[in-house]
């Protein structure tokens, strides 16, 4: 199993990109399925759980190539509509086929995700809108079994602005018969995005990025062409990675208005940021300010940058009132951390973090989940001395190359095979 070695205590500087969202890529995939033909994705970032995403559509009779960042997936009707238990156990991202085939074939049987490290990611919110729009599901032997000959649009109101629930249904909604009203939906940019694809493939939307999104069915969609967003997530990485080291660091190729939370919560930390068209670049600074959070739903402060918003606390001047109000159990770095020197009290939902800038040292930590992975890396680069991150496959999930972007910015950061 792979480690990362991390000796830190160098500032960052110079200029990285951001590669493609893995959580527009993920939904934009499944939505090919929505129409048989060659669609062709740009800006697809080469990460495990879009292979996983791949084995998928191949098990369900697609084909898929890749060049560079380039995929092309040529979907052809699936002999049966079965997404395995030993494929959507790698990645619960699968549920998100389940709308598509439903929709385009009027049946589908979808492994149920289970949980992972951060919480019990109930899909709730995926079948009752699907069952409000007409399908009949059954949940037996771990799988959700769902027909319908055509679905019907309806009004629907979310009980909480779910990402993936809202993505499903948007993605069923376009070929329901009649128009569906979607209310207290996710308000993400990855939905957005993939709500642009959706038009290009002929689907009949208009709301996206609102809370209320409303969908004309359609009887047929053509093949996607269709490029994908900058990931946020692994932008907003980087700009923490800069921040903690005390460098200077210019991210490219990113969207900037889809970091403004994160960029006001440094503002307020005293972080000089600057923005350009496609670009934030944050500038030294040595000693900040703490700061409480709370995670919300776009555009409020992005849960997938608490963790590594965390680590930056813990070398800032005060104490950091961390509320996490989505996942139920995202704080497992939190010992981590405390192994490395941090000094972290944490109740359930909430953890204080009194920072304490040197405090850190370097040591042996464990990754327990995607974001918990980037966290203890930046830890490691804060600190001067050795830090050694294991099980680095949950790192692989959500990012690029992301010690290679690393190195390149200065940090004396690299893979080894333990
Ligand atoms: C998406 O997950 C992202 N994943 C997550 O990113 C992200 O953290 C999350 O949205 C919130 O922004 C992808 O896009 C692939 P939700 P998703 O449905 O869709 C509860 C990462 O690190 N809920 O908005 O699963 C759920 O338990 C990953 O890149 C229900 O109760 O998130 C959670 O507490 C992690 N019933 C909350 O809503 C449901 O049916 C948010 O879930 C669905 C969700």
């Amino acid at each position: 199993m792979d480690v990362i070695v991390i000796n830190g205590g160098k500032a960052l500087s110079g200029t990285v990109a951001a590669s493609g969202s893995k959580n527009a890529a993920l939904p934009l995939l499944f939505a090919s399925l929505l129409a048989e033909g060659e669609h062709r994705f740009d800006n697809v970032p080469r990460l495990k759980d879009i292979d996983s995403t791949e084995l998928l559509l191949n098990h369900l009779n697609c084909k898929t190539h890749r060049t560079g960042h380039q995929l092309a997936v040529t979907v052809k009707a699936p002999e049966d509509p079965v997404a395995p238990y030993e494929i959507v156990r790698k990645m619960r991202a699968s549920i998100l086929c389940l709308g598509p085939l439903l929709a385009r074939y009027g049946k589908a049987k979808v492994s149920l995700p289970g949980g992972c490290a951060i919480g019990s990611r109930p899909i709730n919110l995926h079948i009752e809108p699907l069952q409000q729009l007409g399908a009949h599901i059954e949940i037996e032997n771990g799988y959700v079994i769902a027909e319908a000959k055509r679905l019907v649009g309806e009004r629907i109101v979310f009980d909480f602005a779910t990402v993936g629930g809202t993505e499903n249904i948007m993605m069923a909604a376009s070929l329901c018969r009649g128009t569906t009203v979607l209310e207290n939906v996710a308000r993400e940019p990855e939905i957005v995005d993939l709500a642009c694809c959706l038009r290009g493939m002929g689907a009949q939307i208009e709301g996206e990025g609102t809370s209320v999104i409303t969908i004309e069915g359609v009887n047929e969609l053509k093949p996607a062409q269709h490029s994908v967003i900058p990931d946020r997530i692994e932008a907003g990485t980087l700009l923490l990675a800069a921040a903690i080291t005390g460098g200077d660091v210019k991210v490219v190729q990113c969207v900037p208005a889809d970091l403004h939370a994160l960029i006001n919560k440094l503002s307020d930390c005293g972080f000089e940021i600057e923005t350009g068209p496609d670009w934030v670049q944050i500038k030294a600074c040595h000693q900040w300010q703490s700061i409480d959070i709370d995670t919300a739903p776009h555009p409020g402060f992005p849960t997938d940058l608490q963790a590594q918003f965390m680590a930056l606390m813990t070398q800032a001047s005060g104490a950091s009132v961390i509320t996490e109000k989505i996942f139920e159990n995202r704080f497992m770095h939190v010992q981590e951390l405390a192994r490395m020197g941090a000094n972290i009290s944490q109740e359930t939902q909430v953890a204080v973090v009194h920072g304490n800038k040197g405090g850190l040292s370097g040591a042996p930590v464990m990754a327990t989940d995607l974001r918990a992975s980037a966290c203890l890396i930046l830890a490691g680069l804060a600190t001067a001395g050795e830090t050694v991150v294991s099980r680095i496959y949950h790192l692989d999930r959500g990012y690029e190359n992301l010690e290679t972007k690393l190195a390149g910015l200065g940090a004396q950061i690299e893979r080894r095979s333990a």
